[in-house]
């Protein structure tokens, strides 16, 4: 089916195969639609619909009530076409960078998983070809019998990568949290497509870095990291971890962060944040190189960043309350500019 897309700098078109979500056609065909979370939250997505027919997979999606019906919107994460289709989008359209990640469909199997904490879960999973993806992207996993597709930020970052590893919290009820967690898994097939997301670290941006993470949040953060490490960022410039959790038995990868520190100990700086309990000290001297504070992660970072946010490109990820409470404090405390800040909300 063919979908011809009106923004506001042109029209474009592409072919979209039976069954395939619109916004997975047009980013597979190089055409830049917009989009943030892709799992039918955030209403970035939202198209009208001027011609033709669309199939809608989740009427329910939180991200439908940033729809006016009586325009006939709707979000190009969820709808199918049955028919050729002529849309209207209110943004810019552009054709993607030439050399850029371009998203597409492709099988992994999960190879294991291993528990990090009471919570939260690693997953390793062998892709059926290699994907190139930008530090800090991530992917839609798909699995039989569960309706809709879930993100999951990718942890380790390589070119041609044969394997990715994601970093999953459960979500009591969770559809796809009850699979994971539920049982042995280790040999399942599922579907993924991407990579997807503008939260990428690049090293030629030469910025010092500042990462923000809350809970699962750090998975994206460990792949930018390890990017930065591989490519020497921290010899010419800055970086700032900062990883919130709630308690003690909630952190993970410490050995992991404390290995980047060790390879950039004066420019890599790694602070943890409890929320809710005063820091032990024997975490302390565990690691005798990290930061520790008391208190939510935004309010954490935005104290011991004081005076340090020149020359800084900031990330963000995790729940959306921490996300949106850390924007707060880049921009009125920070003073960054919003083109310098980068941001997933795991919604
Ligand atoms: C950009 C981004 C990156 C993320 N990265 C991570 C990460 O690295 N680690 C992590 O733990 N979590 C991450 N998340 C959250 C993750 O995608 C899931 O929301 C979470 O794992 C809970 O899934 P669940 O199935 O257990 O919960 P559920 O409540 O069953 O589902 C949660 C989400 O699944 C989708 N969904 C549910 N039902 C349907 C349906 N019928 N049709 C279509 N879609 C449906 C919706 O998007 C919903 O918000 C990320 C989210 C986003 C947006
Ligand atoms: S990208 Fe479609 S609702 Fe978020």
């Amino acid at each position: 089916m063919k979908i011809i897309v009106t923004a506001r700098n042109g029209t474009r078109d592409f072919e979209c195969e039976p069954g395939e979500k619109i916004l997975h056609a047009g980013l597979r065909s190089g055409i830049a639609l917009p989009y943030e979370c892709g799992t039918g939250t955030c209403g970035t997505c939202k198209a009208r619909l001027v011609r033709g027919d669309v199939g809608n997979d989740w009427p329910e999606a939180p991200g439908q009530s940033s729809l006016r019906r009586d325009a006939a919107e709707f979000l190009m994460c969820q709808c199918v076409p049955s028919a050729d289709c002529a849309l209207e989008i209110a943004s810019v359209v552009k054709a993607m960078e030439p050399g850029g990640c371009v998203p597409t469909g492709v099988g992994a199997r999960i190879q294991r998983t291993a528990e990090l904490t009471h919570d939260v879960a690693s997953l390793d999973l062998e892709l059926a070809r290699p994907l190139d993806f930008e530090a800090g992207q991530f992917m839609l996993m798909s699995v039989a019998g569960i309706a809709g597709a879930r993100a999951y930020s990718m942890v380790n970052f390589e070119r041609k990568a044969e394997r990715l590893v994601f970093v999953v919290k459960k979500k009591p009820d969770g559809r796809m949290s009850e699979w994971l967690f539920g049982g042995p898994i280790a040999g399942a097939r599922v579907d993924l497509f991407g990579p997807l997301g503008a939260a990428t670290f690049h090293p030629d941006l030469g910025k010092n870095l500042l990462c923000i993470a809350g809970g699962s949040g750090i998975a994206g953060m460990m792949s930018i990291l390890s990017r930065a490490t591989q490519a020497r960022h921290f010899e010419r410039h800055t970086g700032n971890l900062f990883f919130g959790v709630r308690t003690r038995r909630d952190v993970f990868f410490l050995d992991e962060l404390a290995a980047f520190q060790a390879q950039a100990p004066e420019a890599l700086r790694v602070t943890i944040a409890l929320s809710d309990e005063d820091v032990d000290p024997e975490l302390g001297l565990r690691y005798p190189r990290f930061g520790f504070g008391k208190g939510f992660v935004h309010a954490v970072a935005a104290e011991r960043m004081k005076g340090r946010f020149e020359n800084v490109r900031a990330y963000a990820a995790g729940p959306p309350p921490m996300v949106d409470a850390t924007l707060r404090m880049l921009l009125l405390e920070g003073k960054l500019k919003s083109d310098n800040i980068r941001y997933d909300k795991f919604s």
